[in-house]
């Protein structure tokens, strides 16, 4: 049996999935020095077992150092396989070099990630002019759907919804949930400005009125593309929407700046939030089973 360890902030959903996987959960400690350094100890004897290490990587420059140390200690003590099961996988969106001299951060994050783990396991992430996480990552990676999970919610608690897509990109995501959900979507257009600067623009449809708007994105940050996307929304006479997110990053006060442009916000619990309605430990674990 493959033993789970989950690094700090993954313990709950650490221990959804070990049920939902049947997986041993290993232990580690992982704490900071006072001047700030990691340390890590990895408790539970892994020689000769695969090892699994949870950590969503929001945030993952404070995250990066500790996993790594971790995932060298495994094998240092003998694991047979080190994999990451990243549910948010960070740095895939500077997938190009938009201006002159700007790192191309999705590709150097994927060959550090590579060099350390074995395989990778993760959900939705944000594949635009990558086609797939094979054009970055050398190790066998699975990016799983999180499509269901939202379908599932929105058919439980939206009976008549039109799924909007604030940007071309979400197409990949809005498409799938609207055939599962058998509903209609359309797709706004977003131009960025800056990193909370965004300009979107509601296509010109009357089509089904008495629909309930639901926003889908793969990821909420600083919350203005879903927010500037909900007022424009109820320009064109729409209704508040539901916004439906896979990964909750949410900066410091952008929740509260969406919720009074909103009829509820809810997402996946890839990323621990107080939005998470989605659940994806039995998708996580069937996606470990098959990888
Ligand atoms: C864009 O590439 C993504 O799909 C999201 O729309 C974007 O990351 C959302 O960012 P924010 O919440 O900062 O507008």
């Amino acid at each position: 049996m493959a033993l789970l360890f989950a690094m700090p902030g993954n313990e709950a959903s650490g221990s959804r999935l070990a049920e939902a996987a049947r997986l041993e959960s290993g232990t580690l400690e992982v704490r900071r020095f006072p001047d700030g350094e990691s340390y890590v100890r990895i408790l539970s004897p892994v020689a000769g077992e695969a090892a699994l290490i949870l950590c969503t990587l929001a945030r993952p420059d404070e995250q990066f150092l500790p996993l790594l140390f971790a995932a060298r200690t495994l094998r240092e003590q003998g694991a047979a396989s080190v994999r990451l099961v990243a549910p948010y996988l960070a740095y895939m969106r500077q997938d190009r070099r938009f201006r002159p001299g700007e790192t191309i951060t999705s590709g150097h994050f994927a060959e550090l990630l590579s060099r350390e783990f074995d395989g990778l396991v993760t959900i939705d992430p944000h594949l635009h002019r990558h086609r797939s996480l094979s054009d970055i990552y050398t190790i066998p990676a699975t990016a799983l759907s999180a499509a269901p999970a939202l379908a599932e919610w929105i058919r439980s608690n939206v009976p008549a919804p039109l799924l909007v897509g604030p940007d071309e990109e979400s197409e990949q995501w809005v498409a799938q949930i609207a055939t599962l959900v058998d509903a209609p979507f359309i797709l706004c257009r977003k131009d960025r400005r800056g990193d909370r600067d965004v300009e979107i623009s509601v296509p010109d449809t009357n089509g089904h009125p008495a629909r309930q708007p639901v926003l889908v994105d793969d990821i909420a940050s600083s919350g203005r593309t879903l927010a500037e996307a909900a007022r424009r929304l109820q320009e064109a006479g729409r209704a508040q929407p539901i916004c439906a997110i896979v990964h909750a990053l949410f900066e410091t006060g952008a929740l509260q700046a969406l919720r009074p442009v909103t009829r509820a916000i809810v997402s996946t619990d890839t990323v621990p939030h107080e939005t998470n309605a989605a659940p994806v430990a039995q998708l996580l674990a069937r996606g470990i089973a098959e990888s």
